[in-house]
């Protein structure tokens, strides 16, 4: 059964890699703006990582990159509140030990995920509602209040690197309409937090070193 689903999860990295020419086209179309193409998303999430270290992704979606990641990690926490998308996860990644899905909001969860987590972290922040089975609430994104509870946790954390996804959401044009902090929002996080940070690819990344 395991080594079905391996085979399923890495057919679908095939169709990933043979989907790149289309999302190539597609980012091009965009000026090379926005989301990079997915496999490459995902590597470039992956390298800027504290390597060997436990992720904490905000947003399972159908779990690919939890999977991805755990290659790679420690371990993998990932959080998912519709409770469809929750199963299918939890299915999917079944037998996988170095994967939890918990289910619940960001707003439930997020702060436990802290607690298991030890004291090297890194954070993919990519929850929020995006349209389809992806789950809504009057909150759109619970990125604010987990940016708080990662700066709680630098009193024990040793070292972190923190991802936002999709910061073209944060443009201050349209995070009224998003739901997201302003980009000033990010960079007043990072910076009362002493952290080096940067923009890239459509995310913001941000180190934290005690
Ligand atoms: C863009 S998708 C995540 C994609 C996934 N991280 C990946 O890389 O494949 C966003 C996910 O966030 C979930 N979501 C929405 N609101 C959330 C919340 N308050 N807390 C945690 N996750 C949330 C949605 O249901 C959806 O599955």
């Amino acid at each position: 059964m395991k080594n079905l689903l391996r085979t399923i999860f890495l057919l679908r990295r095939t169709k990933s890699t043979f989907l790149l020419p289309v999302e190539m086209i597609r980012w091009r179309k965009r000026n090379f703006t926005g989301p990079l193409p997915v496999i490459w998303k995902r590597s470039f999430i992956r390298t800027t990582g504290i390597p060997g270290v436990v992720w904490i992704e905000t947003g399972t979606y159908k779990g690919e990159t939890s999977y991805f990641l755990s290659r790679t990690s420690k371990q993998v926490i990932t959080i998912e509140p519709e409770p469809t998308l929750f199963r299918t996860a939890k299915h999917r990644l079944r037998g996988e030990s170095k994967i939890t899905v918990l289910e619940g909001t960001s707003e439930d969860r997020f702060k436990e995920a802290i607690e298991i987590s030890g004291n090297e972290i890194n954070f993919f922040l990519d929850g929020h509602a995006s349209g389809g089975e992806t789950y809504e609430s009057s909150t759109p994104t619970p990125l604010i209040y987990e940016l708080e509870c990662i700066a709680q946790s630098f009193i024990y954390l040793k070292k972190a690197v923190i991802i936002v996804d999709d910061v073209r959401l944060s443009k201050f044009t349209v995070s009224q309409q998003s739901g997201y902090p302003n980009l000033n929002y990010l960079v007043k996080w990072a910076n009362s937090n002493n952290l080096d940070w940067y923009f890239e690819n459509d995310m913001f990344v941000a180190k934290y070193q005690c």
